[in-house]
């Protein structure tokens, strides 16, 4: 119990007071002004350049949505919330990856070599315009990458678009969405060999990229390692596995797997077998949405459950080891299992039960909003990612609360579009009180759950009239 993170996980649950919302600008995309700029294709997935596709779909500006006052009032329960100054009718822009608040502070920047599509040089993706902002020319791969990336992305978090909104609680979020930014760019990056890693020297790139750091963190790297042309294949090897074994064993070692934490030991709860579940994760980035007014109760199907988990325990291909999180659960009303709360063991595909019975009450005492108690009652699936501070603390120092969150957030991103892809509506909620169901799952010592998302089937009312702004 050292260091500053561990004082502020145990401290900030809820947002605290902003005292001035008003002194922070409402712009959610930089500018550079004078800079040199590098248009990239519109519309980006007509053109064949891969990275100006994998941008917008990681960080474009991509769809358009109309809401009114009134869509406030799942959120509120009352019409006192509705401001007077507002127009009845508001067009937002939204990105493709949730962000806490539709707050978008994220950012990507691209570091590009001789080999990348884009002209090398340090780069500030400008969601905006879809272009590209010349920070630097010249390569400056060898600071960020680990492999022999074309290109390397990196991602930021501007933290006072958060702390506008959330004062303290900026941090939790913007670490929380550093997992959701790199899982959802895992899963848009198909094909170009993408790996990313959230351990580096941070200081190195905060000043390759130019930031100020106590306003924008640097949170994670993405390195592209597209294939080249393939030769002509040999005759296998696989009638000689003593040599091929002595051969493997040193590439492994030349680059190896993340040591796990140490394990948790099994429970000795009731296991539920699921059935083979294949989530497309690329197919639910097209229509993942947050559900905006909930879900309708109906049943959910062992297929859709196991699907979803498959997704939420997979590990990412990262430096991060799978285990950094456990992968918790709460079910209602999902055929042929038992209400109750789990932990989803994803070695062996299997739900291990925690807590028997009826959990819809619990999850409604720990949420603070309208919409979130509406979740409780009408979702079927509850996600909630548990850490264990010690263990991660003792791994990573200081680093272990940003790393913790980020897997927690990775998993129910993951979550959220393989859910998308079977046609289930989520929503990632942090306005619940997740540290008051801790007890009935059992956590013991500095083990805690991290945030929830719920899943379900989509409110007849939910869907907004969106339009889609690049395909
Ligand atoms: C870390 C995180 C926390 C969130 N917390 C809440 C929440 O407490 N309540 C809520 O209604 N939505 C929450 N959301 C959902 C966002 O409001 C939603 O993603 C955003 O409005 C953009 O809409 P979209 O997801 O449909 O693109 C959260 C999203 C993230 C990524």
């Amino acid at each position: 119990m050292s260091n500053e993170a561990t004082r502020y996980h145990e401290d900030v649950h809820t947002p605290t007071e902003v005292a001035n919302p008003k002194a922070y600008p409402p712009q959610v995309v930089k500018s550079y002004p004078g800079a040199p700029r590098h248009p990239l294709p519109w519309p980006p997935e007509k053109s064949g350049n891969r990275l100006g596709r994998l941008l917008a779909d990681l960080g474009g500006i991509t769809r358009s949505q109309w809401l009114t006052p009134l869509d406030m009032l799942p959120f509120t329960d009352s019409f006192e919330a509705i401001p007077d100054d507002d127009p009845l009718q508001w067009l937002v822009t939204r990105r493709p990856t949730p962000s806490g608040g539709a707050r978008y502070s994220s950012e990507w920047y691209v570091i590009a070599g001789p080999d990348s599509e884009v002209p090398t040089g340090v780069h500030y993706y400008d969601p905006a315009r879809h272009d590209l902002v010349r920070l630097r020319s010249g390569d400056y791969r060898s600071w960020v990458a680990s492999r022999p990336a074309a290109t390397v992305l990196v991602q930021t978090n501007v933290f006072w678009r958060l702390a506008a909104k959330y004062g303290e609680m900026y941090y939790r979020l913007a670490c929380l969405e550093s997992g959701i930014q790199v899982a959802h760019a895992l899963a848009v990056a198909d094909g170009t060999g993408a790996t990313a890693r959230l351990c580096f020297p941070d200081a190195d790139i905060t000043e390759l990229l130019g930031l100020d750091p106590r306003e924008e963190g640097v949170h994670a790297v993405v390195e592209l390692v597209p294939p080249v042309p393939s030769a002509f294949g040999g005759p296998s090897l696989t009638t000689f596995p003593l040599a091929a074994g002595a051969h493997a064993s040193v590439l492994a070692q030349s680059r190896p797997d993340p040591a796990p934490l140490p394990i948790a030991p099994a429970g000795e709860g009731r296991r539920i077998s699921l059935p083979h579940a294949e989530p497309d994760l690329p197919a639910g980035t097209r229509t993942r949405h947050a559900a905006v007014r909930g879900f309708n109760g109906e049943p959910m199907s062992p297929g859709a459950l196991a699907t979803i988990l498959t997704a939420y325990g997979r590990q990412a291909r990262w430096d991060l080891p799978a285990n950094l999180v456990e992968f918790y659960c709460v079910i209602a009303d999902v055929t042929g299992v038992p209400a109750g709360a789990y932990r989803y063991l994803p070695d062996r595909h299997q739900l291990e039960l925690v807590s028997e019975g009826d959990p819809r009450q619990r999850i409604r005492e720990a949420a603070l909003a309208a919409l979130t108690q509406q979740g409780a009652r009408t979702a079927n699936l509850w996600l909630l990612p548990v850490g264990d501070a010690e263990a991660a603390e003792e791994r990573y120092g200081a680093r272990w609360y940003r790393l913790q969150q980020a897997a927690a957030g990775a998993a129910l991103h993951r979550a959220c579009l393989a859910a998308a892809a079977v046609d289930v509506a989520s929503r990632i909620q942090n306005d619940v009180l997740t540290h008051l169901l801790d007890s009935w799952f059992g956590l013991e010592g500095r083990k805690r759950s991290l945030l929830m998302a719920h899943f379900g089937t989509e409110h007849p009312a939910g869907l907004r009239p969106e339009f889609r702004l690049t395909w």
